[in-house]
């Protein structure tokens, strides 16, 4: 039978947007709730304890909109948070792992870079889960604190100096380590990929967690009955905990498609 509920997806502002859009390619008939912690965000910069108190507010706030599945559309709660989504009644879904088995099939030269905030960075999650699966891995980490707040200000064209010489100088590590992959490891990050491609170059790969993600929530609810039935009229609706009118603005930019006032409501989080 076709499960109508909602998948929930949530970030601490803009970039789990990214994971939306590929969901969204993925699976056109699936309902989403979306919810951006825009009155939070960066968690990227925050302590352990503090992500991970955020991350369970979120996970709870979604779980009171009867969502069929949760994904945390978030580099930094997936590396740092992720064990905060145990005993959630729904299935829950992370973006390192996805991203992680992306990589390792695509790298030739076995060279592989990961970009983070430096909470993603410095939890050596990424790095962990590649070597597993490929202990002769060369793995070169670079944190870009500065990436997630040119994003959210709408700066991220390829044509744009600030933008390039940005990039370009966090990425200085990756470049020296002639990775041939890189792994986008903040949701925020696609959005960037253009001018990241100017600057490394066509011979890297850039392996967007989203994608990975959406495929593997579409084989899951494919093999446990869990997919909607055909819907022309999937619902796609975001909760923010801060002003809904910028959200709408650069969020509609990165989703591809216009945002209706109507779908976009403000919560206060931290009283739910
Ligand atoms: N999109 C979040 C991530 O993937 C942004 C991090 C932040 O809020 O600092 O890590």
């Amino acid at each position: 039978m076709a499960d109508s509920r909602a998948i929930g997806v949530f970030d601490s502002g803009l970039g789990g947007l990214t994971v939306v859009k590929e969901l969204i390619k993925c699976l056109p008939d699936e309902n989403i709730v979306y919810f951006g912690d825009t009155g939070r965000v960066p968690y990227g910069t925050r302590s352990r304890e503090i992500i991970r108190r955020y991350a369970a507010e979120d996970e709870a706030f979604l779980i009171k909109h009867d969502v069929k599945l949760i994904i945390a559309a978030c580099g930094t709660v997936s590396s740092v948070a992720a064990d905060t989504a145990k005993g959630l009644p729904v299935p829950f879904f992370e973006v390192v792992s996805h991203a992680v088995r992306a990589a390792v099939a695509a790298t030739k030269n076995k060279k592989i870079g990961i970009i983070g905030t430096s909470a993603t960075v410095n939890s050596g999650e990424h790095k962990r889960q590649i070597l597993n699966l490929l202990p002769e891995a060369q793995v070169t980490d670079c944190s870009c604190s500065m990436f997630v707040p040119l994003v959210e200000e709408g700066w991220y064209s390829a044509d744009d100096i600030v933008v390039l010489e940005t990039v370009r100088r966090y990425l200085e590590p990756v470049i020296k380590a002639g990775v041939d992959t890189l792994i986008l490891g903040c949701t925020h990050y696609p959005v960037l990929s253009s001018a990241i491609s100017k600057v490394l170059g066509d011979g890297v790969t850039l392996i967007n967690a989203g994608t990975a993600t959406a495929a593997a929530v579409k084989q899951f609810l494919n093999e446990n009955g869990g997919l909607n039935g055909e819907n022309n009229n999937a619902q796609h609706i975001f909760y923010v905990s801060d002003k809904p009118d910028s959200f709408r603005h650069t969020a509609s930019i990165l989703l591809g498609e216009d945002i209706d006032e109507t779908k976009v409501e403000r919560v206060d989080i931290s009283s739910l």
